[in-house]
C-alpha cells in the first residue's frame, strides 16, 4: 500500500493532548490510517505527495445524532413556527405517514442525498436513528436501510406513540417484537423521553429491553422543558443524553458524575426558537459535550455541521476550539469511538480541507462553504 504525505498545511487539529493544534505541520496516510503527524520540517519520504496550500485540516465531522430515513418535508410547520406557533412532538406522525407510503428506494436514495449534502460539508461519521416508521415492518426496514450506509444505527420505535395505539400497548411492541426485529440491524437504542412522547417509565422499559438486546442505550432528553430524560439516560448508563436544553442543577452534576455524554442539537433551538442549551455551564461542570446536527425534517433540517459549530460558539458560548473538539471528538465520544474524531497516529484518515487558514473560520464566516475536501479513509473525493 502506497503512503501519501499531506504537506502545506497552515493549521492542523490532531487534538493530540500535547499538541492538539500544530502550525506548518504534515501528516502521513497509510492504509487509510494516520501513520505519522509532525512539523512539516520532519516530514519522512512518502510515495506520494499533495500540498494543501497553506490550508487548515480539521478531524472529519463526527454527527452523533440524524434521523435521515424519512420522506417528504414540513416546511409549512417551520413557517408556522417563525409566525409563533410552538413545536409539538405530534409533528412526527407527519412524516411517520410520509415515510410509511414511501418506497424502499425512495428512502434510501434520501438518505444517499442528505449524506452527500454531509460530506460535501466536512461529515465523515454519522449516526442514522429509525424512528419514522412506528410498525414491526417500517422500523426494520428503516434499520436496514440505515445500515447500508453506517455501523452507527439506532432503534427509535419510541419516538412517540402512533395514532390510534395506547402507550402501553405500544410500549409492549416496542419492547417485543419490535424490537427483535430491529436489534439485529442496530448499534443503539433510543427513545424520545419528553412530554407528549415516553415518560421516564415508559423510557426506562424501552433502554433496558434494548440493554438486554445487546443495544447500548441513548437518550432523547430534556429537549421542550425540564423533565426526567437526563436522569433515565444517566442511570441506565447511556453513552449520551442529546438536547440538554433545559437542565437542573441535578441534572448537570448526573451527567458529570456518570460520564454520559451532553449531545447539543442547536439546530433545534435555531428551528423552534427555544432557547439555546448552555454549553459553558456544562464544560465548567466537566461535562463531556458533542455537538450534532439532529438532521430530521421536523425539528432542525440541517445537515450541517459547520452551522452547528458557528452557533455553538454564537450561542451555546463556546470557544471556537470547543465547538471543533465537540463537532468532531466530542461526537465521537457520543458514539463511543476512539478511531474517528481525531488524527492522532493510528486513527482513520477522516479529515476535512478548509478553505481557510485556521479552523476559527468555520465559526467566523457562518454561512460560507469552507470545506474544499473531505477524506474518509484515505480516500479522496471531491468534496
Ligand atoms: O430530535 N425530539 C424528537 N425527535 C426529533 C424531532 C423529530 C421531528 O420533529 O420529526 C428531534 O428533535
Ligand atoms: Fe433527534
Amino acid at each position: 500500500m502506497t503512503a501519501r504525505l499531506v504537506t502545506g498545511i497552515g493549521e492542523l487539529t490532531t487534538w493530540d493532548a500535547e499538541r492538539p493544534v500544530l502550525a506548518d505541520a504534515a501528516f502521513v496516510v497509510e492504509d487509510g490510517r494516520v501513520a505519522w503527524v509532525g512539523p512539516a520540517s520532519e516530514a519522512p519520504d512518502a510515495d506520494d505527495r499533495e500540498d494543501v496550500g497553506g490550508a487548515a485540516v480539521t478531524p472529519g465531522f463526527v454527527d452523533s445524532h440524524t434521523h435521515l430515513v424519512f420522506a417528504g418535508d414540513r416546511a409549512a410547520e417551520f413557517e408556522a413556527r417563525m409566525a409563533g406557533a410552538p413545536y409539538r412532538a405530534g409533528g412526527i406522525r407527519t412524516t411517520v405517514a410520509a415515510t410509511r407510503a414511501a418506497s424502499d428506494d425512495e428512502l434510501d436514495a434520501g438518505v444517499r442525498r442528505h449524506l452527500a449534502e454531509m460530506h460535501r460539508q466536512g461529515t465523515t461519521t454519522v449516526e442514522i436513528k429509525s424512528g419514522y416508521g412506528l410498525t414491526v415492518h417500517d422500523e426494520a426496514r428503516a434499520l436496514r436501510i440505515a445500515r447500508r450506509h453506517t455501523d452507527e444505527t439506532t432503534y427509535l420505535g419510541a419516538h412517540v406513540v402512533p395514532s390510534g395505539t395506547g402507550t402501553a400497548e405500544y410500549v409492549d411492541l416496542v419492547t417485543g417484537p419490535m424490537l427483535d426485529a430491529c436489534a439485529p440491524h442496530a448499534r443503539w437504542v433510543d427513545v424520545f423521553c419528553e412530554d407528549g412522547a415516553f415518560d421516564a417509565d415508559a423510557a426506562r422499559a424501552v433502554l433496558r429491553a434494548g440493554i438486554a438486546a445487546g443495544l447500548a442505550p441513548r437518550v432523547h432528553a430534556n429537549q421542550l422543558g425540564h423533565g426526567p430524560g437526563v436522569q433515565v439516560a444517566c442511570e441506565v448508563g447511556a453513552a449520551s443524553a442529546d438536547h440538554c436544553t433545559y437542565l437542573t442543577d441535578d441534572d448537570v452534576e448526573a451527567l458529570a458524575s456518570t460520564g454520559t455524554v451532553a449531545g447539543l442539537l442547536p439546530g433545534v433551538e435555531f428551528s423552534s426558537r427555544h432557547p439555546y442549551p448552555d454549553a459553558r455551564r456544562l464544560l465548567d461542570a466537566g461535562v463531556t459535550v458533542a455537538l450534532a446536527t439532529d438532521c430530521n425534517p421536523g425539528s432542525s433540517y440541517t445537515s450541517s455541521m459547520p452551522f452547528c459549530i458557528a452557533l455553538g460558539v454564537r450561542e451555546l458560548r463556546l470557544t471556537p476550539r470547543e465547538a471543533l473538539w465537540s463537532a468532531t471528538a466530542g461526537g465521537a465520544a457520543s458514539l463511543r469511538r476512539d478511531d474517528v474524531g481525531h488524527l492522532r497516529v493510528g486513527a482513520r484518515a477522516d479529515y476535512a480541507v478548509l478553505d481557510a487558514p485556521s479552523a476559527v473560520h468555520l465559526a467566523y464566516r457562518p454561512g460560507v462553504p469552507l470545506v474544499r475536501q473531505t477524506v474518509v479513509g484515505g480516500e479522496r473525493s471531491s468534496a
